[in-house]
């Protein structure tokens, strides 16, 4: 079991999640897929990033609504590669963040 970054973090990436993660298993895949992802053999299911993301976007695995349930297997695939760096700092959010969280309703 892991947790997982889902559909609501694209196009958004706020990075709050990254601050709070005792053993820094978010990979930053912004370059090309506008987003974050948690490596599922590093996160340690303490649940601590759930609350700081602004839009949502991260589940436990056996919690991942059925419409987003593609993004377990992505996450993995992304992170276990292991071409993508960490990211453990927050920075500012895509330039596209604010419109897709009011797209949202969040
Ligand atoms: Fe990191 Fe905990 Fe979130 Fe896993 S659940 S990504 S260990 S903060
Ligand atoms: Fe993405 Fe939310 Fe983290 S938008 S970068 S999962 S704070």
């Amino acid at each position: 079991m892991a947790y997982i970054v889902t559909s609501n973090c694209q196009d958004c990436a706020f990075t709050d999640c990254v601050e709070v993660c005792p053993v820094q298993c978010f990979y930053d895949g912004r370059e090309i897929d506008r987003m974050l992802f948690i490596h599922p053999d590093e996160c340690i299911d303490c649940s601590a990033c759930v609350p700081e993301c602004p839009v949502e976007a991260i589940f436990a695995e056996e919690d991942t609504p059925e419409s987003e349930q593609a993004w377990i297997q992505i996450n993995a695939d992304k992170t276990l590669g292991g071409e993508l760096p960490v990211i453990a700092e927050k920075t500012d959010p895509l330039p596209t963040a604010a419109a897709k969280k009011e797209k949202l309703g969040l």
